[in-house]
Protein backbone atom coordinates (compact mmCIF):
# COMPACT_ATOMS: atom_id res chain seq x y z
CA UNK A 1 0.00 0.00 0.00
CA UNK A 2 1.22 3.39 -0.70
CA UNK A 3 -1.00 5.55 1.08
CA UNK A 4 -3.74 6.51 3.96
CA UNK A 5 -6.76 8.25 3.82
CA UNK A 6 -8.74 9.65 5.84
CA UNK A 7 -12.92 10.06 5.18
CA UNK A 8 -13.41 13.07 7.33
CA UNK A 9 -11.02 15.24 5.31
CA UNK A 10 -13.30 14.27 2.55
CA UNK A 11 -16.60 14.81 3.70
CA UNK A 12 -16.32 18.24 4.82
CA UNK A 13 -14.41 19.27 1.20
CA UNK A 14 -17.46 18.05 -0.52
CA UNK A 15 -19.60 20.06 1.62
CA UNK A 16 -17.76 23.18 1.46
CA UNK A 17 -17.32 22.65 -2.44
CA UNK A 18 -21.12 22.02 -2.82
CA UNK A 19 -22.14 25.49 -1.14
CA UNK A 20 -19.28 26.88 -3.29
CA UNK A 21 -20.27 25.82 -6.31
CA UNK A 22 -23.65 27.07 -6.14
CA UNK A 23 -22.58 30.71 -6.77
CA UNK A 24 -20.41 30.17 -9.71
CA UNK A 25 -20.62 29.85 -13.58
CA UNK A 26 -17.91 28.18 -14.70
CA UNK A 27 -15.28 25.69 -12.98
CA UNK A 28 -11.84 25.77 -13.73
CA UNK A 29 -9.94 22.59 -12.89
CA UNK A 30 -6.61 21.70 -12.87
CA UNK A 31 -4.97 18.47 -13.32
CA UNK A 32 -1.20 17.35 -13.82
CA UNK A 33 -0.23 17.27 -16.85
CA UNK A 34 2.07 14.07 -16.04
CA UNK A 35 -1.23 12.24 -15.55
CA UNK A 36 -4.37 13.55 -16.39
CA UNK A 37 -6.52 11.13 -15.88
CA UNK A 38 -4.96 9.76 -12.00
CA UNK A 39 -4.91 13.62 -11.30
CA UNK A 40 -8.51 14.41 -11.76
CA UNK A 41 -11.39 13.66 -9.43
CA UNK A 42 -15.16 12.14 -11.52
CA UNK A 43 -16.75 13.33 -8.34
CA UNK A 44 -16.56 17.01 -9.52
CA UNK A 45 -18.83 15.90 -13.00
CA UNK A 46 -21.85 15.28 -10.38
CA UNK A 47 -20.84 18.52 -8.57
CA UNK A 48 -20.49 20.27 -11.14
CA UNK A 49 -23.69 19.29 -13.59
CA UNK A 50 -24.92 22.27 -15.78
CA UNK A 51 -21.83 25.09 -15.20
CA UNK A 52 -19.20 25.42 -17.55
CA UNK A 53 -15.89 23.24 -17.64
CA UNK A 54 -12.34 24.63 -18.00
CA UNK A 55 -9.96 22.11 -17.62
CA UNK A 56 -6.40 23.41 -17.36
CA UNK A 57 -3.70 21.23 -17.62
CA UNK A 58 -0.90 22.24 -15.66
CA UNK A 59 2.68 21.30 -15.24
CA UNK A 60 2.85 21.01 -18.91
CA UNK A 61 6.49 22.05 -19.13
CA UNK A 62 7.16 18.60 -17.15
CA UNK A 63 4.94 16.85 -19.36
CA UNK A 64 5.41 14.75 -22.64
CA UNK A 65 4.02 17.86 -25.13
CA UNK A 66 2.66 15.13 -28.09
CA UNK A 67 0.94 13.09 -25.44
CA UNK A 68 -0.44 16.45 -23.43
CA UNK A 69 -2.21 17.18 -27.25
CA UNK A 70 -3.92 13.74 -27.10
CA UNK A 71 -5.33 14.92 -23.57
CA UNK A 72 -6.75 18.11 -24.33
CA UNK A 73 -8.28 16.64 -27.64
CA UNK A 74 -9.98 13.59 -25.30
CA UNK A 75 -11.57 15.92 -22.80
CA UNK A 76 -12.45 18.17 -25.73
CA UNK A 77 -14.29 15.50 -26.84
CA UNK A 78 -16.25 15.45 -23.86
CA UNK A 79 -17.09 18.95 -23.63
CA UNK A 80 -14.21 20.84 -21.99
CA UNK A 81 -12.12 23.81 -22.45
CA UNK A 82 -8.98 23.00 -22.42
CA UNK A 83 -5.17 24.53 -22.06
CA UNK A 84 -1.86 23.20 -21.46
CA UNK A 85 -0.25 25.54 -19.31
CA UNK A 86 2.58 26.35 -16.60
CA UNK A 87 1.00 28.30 -13.95
CA UNK A 88 4.47 29.34 -12.76
CA UNK A 89 5.04 31.61 -15.48
CA UNK A 90 2.54 34.25 -15.45
CA UNK A 91 2.48 35.49 -19.06
CA UNK A 92 1.99 32.10 -20.13
CA UNK A 93 -1.74 32.51 -18.43
CA UNK A 94 -3.53 35.47 -20.54
CA UNK A 95 -4.84 32.47 -22.88
CA UNK A 96 -6.65 31.18 -19.84
CA UNK A 97 -8.90 34.50 -19.63
CA UNK A 98 -10.03 33.91 -23.72
CA UNK A 99 -10.93 30.34 -22.48
CA UNK A 100 -13.44 31.63 -19.79
CA UNK A 101 -15.15 33.71 -21.53
CA UNK A 102 -15.63 31.33 -24.85
CA UNK A 103 -16.96 28.93 -22.30
CA UNK A 104 -18.99 31.05 -21.18
CA UNK A 105 -20.46 32.20 -24.27
CA UNK A 106 -23.94 31.00 -24.25
CA UNK A 107 -24.22 32.35 -20.57
CA UNK A 108 -23.53 35.45 -21.55
CA UNK A 109 -25.54 35.38 -25.02
CA UNK A 110 -28.61 34.07 -22.64
CA UNK A 111 -28.02 36.89 -20.08
CA UNK A 112 -27.83 39.67 -22.90
CA UNK A 113 -31.20 38.14 -24.24
CA UNK A 114 -32.29 38.96 -20.76
CA UNK A 115 -31.49 42.41 -20.44
CA UNK A 116 -28.66 41.57 -18.06
CA UNK A 117 -25.27 43.10 -18.78
CA UNK A 118 -22.22 43.23 -17.55
CA UNK A 119 -22.90 40.79 -14.87
CA UNK A 120 -19.58 39.34 -14.21
CA UNK A 121 -19.02 35.51 -14.84
CA UNK A 122 -18.04 34.29 -11.40
CA UNK A 123 -15.58 31.43 -11.64
CA UNK A 124 -13.59 28.74 -9.27
CA UNK A 125 -10.64 27.00 -9.16
CA UNK A 126 -11.20 23.17 -8.60
CA UNK A 127 -8.60 20.25 -8.08
CA UNK A 128 -6.52 17.70 -6.51
CA UNK A 129 -3.77 18.55 -3.49
CA UNK A 130 -0.23 19.97 -5.54
CA UNK A 131 -1.61 19.98 -8.97
CA UNK A 132 -0.88 23.96 -8.49
CA UNK A 133 -4.24 25.91 -7.40
CA UNK A 134 -2.25 28.42 -5.06
CA UNK A 135 0.59 28.89 -7.77
CA UNK A 136 -2.45 29.72 -10.55
CA UNK A 137 -4.35 32.20 -8.43
CA UNK A 138 -1.45 33.73 -7.46
CA UNK A 139 -0.21 34.07 -10.95
CA UNK A 140 -3.02 34.66 -12.65
CA UNK A 141 -5.04 36.62 -10.33
CA UNK A 142 -1.39 38.42 -8.46
CA UNK A 143 -2.19 41.25 -10.74
CA UNK A 144 -5.73 42.05 -9.73
CA UNK A 145 -5.35 42.93 -6.38
CA UNK A 146 -8.71 44.50 -5.97
CA UNK A 147 -11.17 42.31 -4.24
CA UNK A 148 -14.39 43.03 -4.27
CA UNK A 149 -15.29 42.19 -0.42
CA UNK A 150 -18.46 40.71 0.66
CA UNK A 151 -22.04 40.59 -0.50
CA UNK A 152 -24.15 40.08 1.99
CA UNK A 153 -26.89 37.60 1.34
CA UNK A 154 -25.45 36.55 -2.08
CA UNK A 155 -21.64 35.33 -1.09
CA UNK A 156 -21.34 35.51 2.20
CA UNK A 157 -18.04 34.84 4.19
CA UNK A 158 -16.66 34.64 0.55
CA UNK A 159 -13.98 37.01 -1.07
CA UNK A 160 -14.14 37.10 -4.82
CA UNK A 161 -10.92 38.93 -6.88
CA UNK A 162 -12.06 41.08 -9.74
CA UNK A 163 -9.74 39.92 -12.60
CA UNK A 164 -11.33 42.23 -15.45
CA UNK A 165 -14.49 43.30 -16.58
CA UNK A 166 -15.85 40.01 -17.17
CA UNK A 167 -14.62 37.51 -14.54
CA UNK A 168 -14.56 37.33 -10.73
CA UNK A 169 -12.73 34.47 -8.94
CA UNK A 170 -13.44 32.76 -5.57
CA UNK A 171 -10.09 33.73 -3.80
CA UNK A 172 -10.36 30.00 -2.33
CA UNK A 173 -10.19 26.92 -4.61
CA UNK A 174 -11.73 23.93 -4.05
CA UNK A 175 -10.05 20.75 -2.86
CA UNK A 176 -11.15 17.55 -4.55
CA UNK A 177 -9.96 14.15 -3.26
CA UNK A 178 -8.16 11.65 -5.57
CA UNK A 179 -9.60 8.49 -6.93
CA UNK A 180 -7.89 6.26 -4.16
CA UNK A 181 -9.85 3.29 -4.42
CA UNK A 182 -7.49 2.75 -7.74
CA UNK A 183 -4.24 1.66 -6.75
CA UNK A 184 -2.56 2.40 -10.12
CA UNK A 185 -4.05 5.77 -9.82
CA UNK A 186 -2.51 6.20 -5.97
CA UNK A 187 0.90 4.51 -7.67
CA UNK A 188 1.00 7.42 -10.05
CA UNK A 189 0.39 9.99 -7.69
CA UNK A 190 2.96 8.68 -5.54
CA UNK A 191 5.31 8.67 -8.80
CA UNK A 192 5.09 12.47 -8.75
CA UNK A 193 5.20 13.28 -4.79
CA UNK A 194 1.60 14.20 -4.54
CA UNK A 195 1.70 11.64 -1.47
CA UNK A 196 3.52 12.03 1.30
CA UNK A 197 6.86 10.15 0.96
CA UNK A 198 6.68 9.38 4.92
CA UNK A 199 3.83 7.14 4.22
CA UNK A 200 5.76 5.61 1.28
CA UNK A 201 8.36 2.84 0.94
CA UNK A 202 10.56 4.44 -1.55
CA UNK A 203 12.59 1.43 -2.52
CA UNK A 204 9.22 0.03 -4.07
CA UNK A 205 8.02 3.01 -5.20
CA UNK A 206 11.36 3.31 -7.12
CA UNK A 207 11.66 -0.17 -8.24
CA UNK A 208 7.84 0.61 -9.71
CA UNK A 209 9.48 3.30 -11.98
CA UNK A 210 12.09 1.65 -13.32
CA UNK A 211 9.50 -0.67 -14.51
CA UNK A 212 6.94 2.03 -15.87
CA UNK A 213 10.03 4.63 -17.55
CA UNK A 214 12.18 1.66 -19.27
CA UNK A 215 8.90 0.47 -20.98
CA UNK A 216 7.25 3.40 -21.99
CA UNK A 217 10.48 6.23 -21.96
CA UNK A 218 13.35 3.43 -23.13
CA UNK A 219 16.81 4.31 -22.70
CA UNK A 220 16.07 7.34 -20.57
CA UNK A 221 18.21 5.69 -17.49
CA UNK A 222 20.93 4.61 -19.79
CA UNK A 223 21.06 8.41 -20.86
CA UNK A 224 21.04 9.62 -17.29
CA UNK A 225 23.15 7.29 -15.33
CA UNK A 226 24.98 4.88 -18.04
CA UNK A 227 23.15 1.73 -16.36
CA UNK A 228 21.74 -1.13 -18.39
CA UNK A 229 17.79 -1.07 -18.33
CA UNK A 230 17.67 -4.84 -19.39
CA UNK A 231 17.99 -6.30 -15.85
CA UNK A 232 15.91 -6.99 -12.98
CA UNK A 233 14.38 -3.68 -11.65
CA UNK A 234 16.67 -4.00 -8.12
CA UNK A 235 19.51 -4.54 -10.35
CA UNK A 236 19.33 -1.09 -12.22
CA UNK A 237 18.40 0.65 -9.11
CA UNK A 238 21.77 -0.61 -7.52
CA UNK A 239 23.42 0.15 -10.68
CA UNK A 240 22.28 3.76 -10.37
CA UNK A 241 23.69 3.81 -6.87
CA UNK A 242 26.94 2.76 -7.72
CA UNK A 243 26.79 5.00 -10.48
CA UNK A 244 25.68 8.19 -8.23
CA UNK A 245 28.31 6.97 -5.50
CA UNK A 246 24.75 6.22 -2.69
CA UNK A 247 27.10 3.63 -0.76
CA UNK A 248 26.79 2.99 2.98
CA UNK A 249 29.69 2.53 4.71
CA UNK A 250 31.91 -0.92 3.37
CA UNK A 251 30.86 0.61 -0.40
CA UNK A 252 27.85 -1.04 0.00
CA UNK A 253 25.10 0.39 -2.22
CA UNK A 254 22.66 2.82 -0.05
CA UNK A 255 19.74 1.28 -1.88
CA UNK A 256 16.98 3.57 -0.05
CA UNK A 257 19.47 6.87 -1.19
CA UNK A 258 19.38 5.66 -4.74
CA UNK A 259 15.59 5.18 -4.68
CA UNK A 260 15.26 8.53 -3.83
CA UNK A 261 18.08 10.06 -6.11
CA UNK A 262 15.80 8.75 -8.79
CA UNK A 263 12.74 9.57 -7.46
CA UNK A 264 13.66 13.60 -6.90
CA UNK A 265 15.50 13.28 -10.75
CA UNK A 266 12.13 12.82 -11.96
CA UNK A 267 9.96 14.99 -9.96
CA UNK A 268 12.62 17.15 -10.74
CA UNK A 269 12.26 16.97 -14.39
CA UNK A 270 15.56 16.12 -14.57
CA UNK A 271 14.65 13.12 -16.85
CA UNK A 272 13.32 15.33 -19.59
CA UNK A 273 9.83 16.02 -20.39
CA UNK A 274 7.72 12.32 -19.26
CA UNK A 275 4.15 11.32 -18.84
CA UNK A 276 2.84 8.74 -16.80
CA UNK A 277 -0.34 8.04 -18.63
CA UNK A 278 -1.79 8.59 -22.10
CA UNK A 279 -5.68 8.32 -23.14
CA UNK A 280 -5.60 5.13 -24.76
CA UNK A 281 -4.34 3.22 -21.80
CA UNK A 282 -5.10 4.54 -18.73
P1 LIG B 1 -1.97 23.16 -4.74
O1 LIG B 1 -2.36 24.54 -4.32
O2 LIG B 1 -2.85 22.60 -5.82
O3 LIG B 1 -1.84 22.19 -3.61
O4 LIG B 1 -0.51 23.24 -5.41
P2 LIG B 1 0.61 24.38 -5.28
O5 LIG B 1 0.17 25.63 -5.98
O6 LIG B 1 1.05 24.47 -3.88
O7 LIG B 1 1.78 23.75 -6.19
C1 LIG B 1 2.43 22.53 -5.83
C2 LIG B 1 3.85 22.55 -6.38
O8 LIG B 1 3.81 22.54 -7.81
C3 LIG B 1 4.68 23.78 -6.02
O9 LIG B 1 6.00 23.35 -5.87
C4 LIG B 1 4.57 24.65 -7.26
O10 LIG B 1 5.65 25.54 -7.40
C5 LIG B 1 4.59 23.59 -8.33
N1 LIG B 1 3.94 24.03 -9.59
C6 LIG B 1 2.71 24.55 -9.74
N2 LIG B 1 2.42 24.76 -11.03
C7 LIG B 1 3.51 24.35 -11.73
C8 LIG B 1 3.81 24.28 -13.14
O11 LIG B 1 3.01 24.62 -14.01
N3 LIG B 1 5.03 23.77 -13.45
C9 LIG B 1 5.92 23.35 -12.54
N4 LIG B 1 7.09 22.86 -12.96
N5 LIG B 1 5.67 23.38 -11.20
C10 LIG B 1 4.48 23.88 -10.82
P3 LIG B 1 6.67 23.07 -4.47
O12 LIG B 1 7.68 22.02 -4.66
O13 LIG B 1 5.63 22.88 -3.41
O14 LIG B 1 7.36 24.38 -4.18
P4 LIG B 1 8.45 25.10 -5.09
O15 LIG B 1 9.02 24.07 -6.02
O16 LIG B 1 7.74 26.18 -5.81
O17 LIG B 1 9.41 25.58 -4.09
Amino acid sequence: MYFQWYPGHMTKARRTMQEDIKLIDVIIELVDARLPYSSKNPDIDTLAAGKSRVLLLNKADMADAAVTEKWKRYYEEQGYFTLAVNATKKNELKAVNQLIQKACREKIERDRKRGILNRPIRAMIVGIPNVGKSTFINSFAGRACAKTGNRPGVTRGKQWIRLNKQVELLDTPGILWPKFEDQSVGLRLAFIGSIKDELLQRTELALDFIAFIREQYAETLTNMYGVEETGEEPAVLEAIGQVRKCLKKGNEVDVEKAASLLLDDFRNGRLGHISLERPDEK
